[in-house]
């Protein structure tokens, strides 16, 4: 089977799959989400992905339907039939059907889907020469922590980034580095790996928990705090992290070369320990 679809526990093809008109996600974008990858058949940081879809399902108290064996079950049965190995698996809860009201239903049930599609990883010219980015305003609400399907100020910027011709769009709120639309965004400067601490501004990525664990271990100082703007351009390094992005170096900004113009030592270094993590 290609691409595979999990609705409400039951397996069928993509092309199938439907949820009703009246889904909160669909009319409210009253739901939550998690990307995960898949390495050589094999779910990456599972855990830790499941771990926050718990975690922002709570925020909005959207109740959790399944256990995380029961999630496990599912993805590992959803790999199999899809049978392929980089997939890319998208997991969503939504608060359901119901007549459209703002606040929540009495009696809904989540809507529960996951979707295993192939994945495509990023070229290697990109990892070897960087990619570019362009800076704007973030305009996102104060709960960037809940991976919300919520994602229209994501949308926006994705979208000038493909207007822009550039690979993503760095966030910016009062003058500080927040995240990119579908990253999280670390400078390197003095040797020091910097980028802004867990909270309200940012989703707490995955990605970003590891590398920054890689980094600390290999000896490499962390600072969790926000890059200012005004700093961007004299960092000698930029990188971004995530699930679909892996680790990969930022090298212009605005038309403007960061550092040397090429990924420099700590963001390659990162990228191959990242590499090796997910052997
Ligand atoms: N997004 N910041 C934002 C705003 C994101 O949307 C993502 C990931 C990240 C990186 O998180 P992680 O390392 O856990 O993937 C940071 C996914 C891939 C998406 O929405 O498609």
């Amino acid at each position: 089977m290609p691409d595979v679809a999990c609705v409400n526990g039951r397996f069928m093809s993509l092309a199938e799959a439907t949820v009703p008109v009246e889904d909160r996600g669909f009319q409210f974008g009253d739901g939550v989400y998690e990307v995960i990858r898949t390495y050589r058949g094999r779910p990456f940081e599972l855990e830790g992905h499941l771990a926050r879809l718990e975690r922002s399902a709570q925020a909005l108290n959207i109740p959790q339907p399944y256990s995380s064996s029961k999630w496990t079950q599912h993805v590992l049965e959803g790999i199999k039939r899809a049978g392929y190995p980089e997939a890319k698996i998208y997991l969503q809860i939504t608060r359901g059907a119901a007549p459209r009201d703002h606040a929540f239903p009495a009696n809904a049930t989540t809507t529960v889907v996951i979707t295993i599609r192939e994945f495509h990883a990023l070229s290697p010219e990109l990892q070897n020469f960087g990619v570019s980015a362009i800076l704007i305003d973030d305009l996102r609400w104060r709960r960037c922590d809940i991976k919300s399907v919520n994602l229209l100020a994501n949308v926006l910027a994705r979208q000038q980034a493909k207007q822009a011709g550039v690979f993503e769009t760095i966030l910016v709120k009062d003058g500080q580095v927040t995240e990119g639309a579908v990253s999280n965004v670390m400078g390197v400067q003095a040797g020091a790996v910097i980028t802004a601490p867990e909270g309200p501004q940012i989703l707490s990525g995955i990605t970003r928990g590891l590398v920054l664990e890689l980094a600390r271990k290999d000896g490499i100082p962390v600072q969790e705090r926000p890059i200012p703007q005004s700093d961007l351009f004299c960092v000698d390094e930029l990188f971004l992290t995530g699930t679909t992005v892996e680790v990969i170096g930022v090298v212009k900004v605005n038309d403007k070369a960061i550092g040397t113009g090429r990924p420099g030592p700590i963001t390659q270094r990162l990228a191959s320990l990242f590499r090796r993590a997910t052997v």
